[in-house]
């Protein structure tokens, strides 16, 4: 039997947070319940960022306020997850699930860069200040027992400053991985702790070749705190944007390093609108279809649905008003 991939859509996340209007938080909560269809393991729903930097995802309460009546207690559904920058947004994501009495969302998403000038730009803050702000959100995830992914954005380059240096992103992740591990084991009495960690390796403009991906997951791969990860469920994943068409190949390229988690966007929608140069929007995320197809023609497999996540993308790429891109995936 092959070995089973796994896969995040993060179209209702990084898909729809560069797009030029504000989309329904209805059409968003439809999106979600079509990507519930298809198959993938994890959806990243919504934002809780300030709404004064991403105005287009300013509604992530109201979209899980709709996913709430959608999924009672009990339905069966893809894991969901939400960008958190700080405790602010934690706030945010926490009070979804005091209102849904439950946790509906299971995992936050906090975000660093390998580059000091892109992660000024997208978060007012240096990387070693993410960290400090991350902190208290790590402790209060862990008391609450929520997963947490954490990503480093430009991998491989940033728009600003160019090609960046494989072992800053290791030094980056072993940074993330010890911040992790600290706030799950120093929490106090019978709390639960995070049950989950992950690294995720954003190559955040698309940059990426399997040449220059592969010595970044190979370092990152090789920081030695992934050892004390042992009893929880803990892994690198991939999230590449596809600028030049190269991502599948990247993806192939990771699978043979090890990696069996993978982000994309139906449709191919997505970009980060801090990643944007003039005259250059910051591209779409691989498309879920693009993936599915480099994950099975590598010899492994997704188990998507190929009806329901055209489906899926064709109404993704609706709300972007364009063509869906990635679709034929067999
Ligand atoms: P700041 O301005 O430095 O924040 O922004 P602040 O703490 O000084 O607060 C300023 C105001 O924002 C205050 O409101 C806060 O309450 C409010 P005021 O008193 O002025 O009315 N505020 C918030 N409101 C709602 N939710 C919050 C929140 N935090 C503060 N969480 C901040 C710092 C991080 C908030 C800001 O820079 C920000 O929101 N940045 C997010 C940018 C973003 O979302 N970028 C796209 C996602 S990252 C990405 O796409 C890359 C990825 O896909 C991987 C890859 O491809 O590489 C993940
Ligand atoms: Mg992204």
């Amino acid at each position: 039997m092959s070995q089973r991939v796994r896969i995040t859509d993060v179209s209702p996340r990084d898909g729809l947070q560069n797009e030029p209007g504000v989309i329904p938080a209805s059409d968003k909560a439809r999106l979600v319940e079509l990507l519930c269809g298809t198959g993938v393991d994890e959806i990243e729903v919504a934002s809780f960022v300030s709404p004064r930097w991403v105005p287009q995802l300013g509604d992530g309460a109201e979209v899980l306020a709709a996913l709430a009546a959608r999924f009672p207690a009990g339905s069966q559904r893809p894991m969901f997850s939400a960008l958190v920058p700080n405790e602010k947004g934690l706030d945010g994501a926490l009070a979804v699930n005091g209102a849904a009495g439950r946790p509906l969302l299971e995992k936050i998403s906090l975000f660093t860069a390998a580059s000091e000038t892109f992660s000024r730009r997208n978060t007012n803050a240096s990387i070693a200040e993410t960290f400090e702000r991350f902190a208290p959100v790590l402790d209060r995830a862990a008391l609450a027992g929520l997963r947490v992914r954490l990503y480093i954005s430009c991998v491989v380059a940033c728009p600003f400053e160019g090609p960046i240096v494989p072992d800053t992103v290791a030094a980056v992740a072993r940074q993330g991985l010890l911040a992790m591990l600290r706030a799950h084991s120093g929490r106090p009495g019978d709390a639960p702790g995070i049950p989950g960690i992950e690294i995720d390796l954003g190559d955040t403009i698309g940059a990426a070749t399997p040449e220059t991906i592969a010595p970044v997951i190979e370092r990152t791969l090789a920081v030695p705190e992934w050892g004390c990860t042992r009893g929880l469920d803990a892994g690198l994943v991939l999230h590449l944007h596809d600028t030049f068409g190269r991502a599948a190949s990247c993806v192939v390229r990771a699978l043979s390093l090890g990696v069996r988690s993978f982000d994309s966007a139906a449709g191919g929608l997505g970009g980060c609108p801090y990643a944007s140069t003039p005259g250059r929007r910051a591209p779409g995320n691989i498309a879920t279809g693009t993936l599915v197809r480099a994950i099975r023609d590598a010899g492994f497999e997704a188990g998507i649905d190929d009806a329901a996540l055209a489906r899926a993308s064709e109404f993704a790429a609706s709300l972007a008003a364009r063509r869906p891109l990635g679709e034929g995936a067999s």
